[in-house]
């Protein structure tokens, strides 16, 4: 730090933790481009759908969108705080290939299926980020475990969405 003002001398803001601080901000930046693009995707597959089973699936998606936005801000803080920059949009490249828009707006199972994908993903990111940062950055890890009971609760909600429509025979 410039200045002479001294760093912390113990804790993921020392100087002696610079390498695993690192590597922890490689895995917000990923984190918050994951959020990111499910705020992307979860804009498109509110307004999507058609059709009566369709508003279920958009009262929920128009909701999460808010909480998904909520945790981007959260990697983003968390990233600054850790000495990190939060990357510009150039940065940014498109994973989720399953929440694209189905051939037919009424093909709700799509969209409840990439939802859960999507889920998953964050889910299996955000426990390797929990387990990265035991022992080392309390801090994060606190953060990352809130948001990771949101995700599994959204897991959980859409995972209901699908047994429905699997008791049906529609899925
Ligand atoms: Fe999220
Ligand atoms: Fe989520």
């Amino acid at each position: 730090m410039a200045g002479g003002v001294r760093n912390s001398t113990t804790g993921i803001l020392s100087d002696e933790k610079t390498e695993e601080r690192e590597q922890i901000i490689e895995m917000l930046k990923k984190a918050y481009w994951m959020e990111i693009e499910t705020v992307m995707s979860y804009i498109a597959n509110s307004v999507n759908p058609d059709g009566v089973r369709a508003q279920e699936i958009i009262e929920s998606l128009t909701e999460d969108i808010q909480e998904e936005l909520g945790h981007a801000q959260q990697y983003a803080a968390r990233i600054k705080e850790l000495y990190g920059v939060v990357p510009g949009s150039l940065d940014f490249t498109a994973e989720q290939s399953y929440l694209q828009p189905p051939e037919h707006q009424t093909d709700i199972v799509h969209v409840i299926k990439g939802v859960i994908e999507a889920e998953t993903g964050a889910i299996e990111h955000y426990n390797a980020i929990i387990e990265a940062t035991d022992g080392v950055d309390f801090v994060t890890q606190d953060m990352v475990i809130a948001i990771l009971r949101d995700e599994e609760g959204h897991r959980r909600l859409f995972e209901g969405y699908l047994r429905e429509y699997e008791a049906e025979g529609l899925a």
